[in-house]
């Protein structure tokens, strides 16, 4: 039967991309809730349809707001964040206003009107891996937060965990590993050296490259997210992944090759504070127990589309870019 979900944070990178993964895969009604932060963008919406689509300008933070619109909802997907690790060095307090205030107040509604959350959350919250470690975060290793973004995840997943237990909320969380792919802001990794170079700026790579992620594609999460909602046990925390580890120096030439430049046409800046070396996902639970599997088994085509979709979306990224350029040059990066 279709659902109607609520899905906050719905005008952002991976809300959007999950938008339109649910209006293809899915008969299901959505009701966005953003508030358009700068992250937030109206383009990432265009096409969808009106009538199974609605479009909520507001904050997650707003008591009387969420109330109303969790009371309409079967279920609400939880993506709202301030989500840049580089922002919550230089100003955390959004961070924990949204991620923690925020779903405190999304988990009291869901509380107050018995319905179901998905939050979405990182692999962030589990700290660092070193480069030659053999194991990869599971649902059982420990929270270690690193940034004011990290621990503030952490903070909202903690709460929900504790409102399971406490108040028997319904409830499941998944955390993923990096996204790539469409509609992604200028300010992440793979987006902003993408678009530096269309606009004949070099790439900037922090310190000598080494650290690792985990890359898989927006619609891989979104799949699994789906998979989560209809499958999933309610109290539980499922790990997402596709086995996409790769260090930045290698995805940084891969970029600059795809692109048809050389691969040291890039410069060195300086490095973030506390920057984590390695993320790694073990999705044996979600593979195993809900029989997920990533679609985009092949990095570097999955990248060769994105970048297509930097250059014939010039008119989505253009109008963040130069702002975001001038943010990023401040702090030396
Ligand atoms: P994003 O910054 O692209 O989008 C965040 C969206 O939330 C924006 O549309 C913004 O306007 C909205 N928003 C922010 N504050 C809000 C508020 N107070 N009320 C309502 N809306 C608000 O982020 P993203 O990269 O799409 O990440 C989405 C979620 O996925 C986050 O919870 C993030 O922690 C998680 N996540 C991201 C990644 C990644 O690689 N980007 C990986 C794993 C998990
Ligand atoms: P980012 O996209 O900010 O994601 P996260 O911090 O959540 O992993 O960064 C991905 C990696 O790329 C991270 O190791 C930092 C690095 N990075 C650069 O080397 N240059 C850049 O310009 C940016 C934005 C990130």
């Amino acid at each position: 039967m279709a659902r109607n979900m609520l899905v906050t944070g719905g005008a952002g990178f991976i809300g959007s991309n999950f938008v339109h993964y649910v209006m293809e895969h899915t008969d299901d009604t959505v009701t966005v809730l953003d508030k358009f932060t700068y992250a937030g963008n109206e383009a990432s919406l265009a096409g969808l349809p009106e009538n199974r689509v609605r479009v909520v300008r507001g904050d997650i933070c707003d008591g009387e707001l969420v109330d109303q619109l969790v009371s309409d909802t079967d279920i609400v997907v939880h993506y709202a964040a301030e989500s840049h690790n580089d922002n919550s060095l230089h100003d955390p307090k959004p961070f924990l206003d949204t991620n923690i205030i925020g779903t405190y107040t999304l988990l009291e509604a869901v509380r107050r009107h018995e319905k179901r959350i998905h939050h979405i959350s990182t692999d962030e919250v589990y700290g660092d891996l070193e480069l030659d470690d053999p194991e990869r975060f599971n649902e059982h290793t420990a929270y270690n937060p690193s940034s004011p973004y990290s621990s503030t995840k952490a903070g909202s997943d903690l709460l929900v965990r504790a409102w399971v237990r406490s108040f028997g909320l319904q409830a499941t969380i998944s955390n993923c590993s990096n996204n790539y792919g469409p509609r992604q802001h200028v300010e992440k990794f793979i987006p902003r050296q993408i678009t530096n170079i269309l606009i004949g700026e070099r790439p900037k790579l922090y310190g000598e490259g080494l650290n690792v992620r985990d890359w898989i594609h927006a619609d891989d999460h979104s799949s699994a997210v789906l998979r989560i909602i209809d499958q999933g046990r309610l109290g539980e925390t499922y790990l997402i992944g596709a086995d996409g580890e790769k260090n930045n120096k290698d995805v940084l030439e891969l970029i600059l090759e795809t692109m048809g430049q050389p691969t040291d046409a890039y410069e060195h800046v300086v490095d973030r504070p506390g920057h984590d070396l390695r993320y790694a996902i073990d999705p044996t639970k979600i593979r195993d127990e809900l029989g997920w599997e990533p679609a985009y088994s092949d990095f570097t085509a999955g990248l060769e589309a994105t970048v297509q979709w930097y250059r014939d979306n010039e008119a989505w990224w253009q109008p963040q870019k130069a702002a975001t350029e001038a943010k990023y040059r401040e702090q030396g990066q």
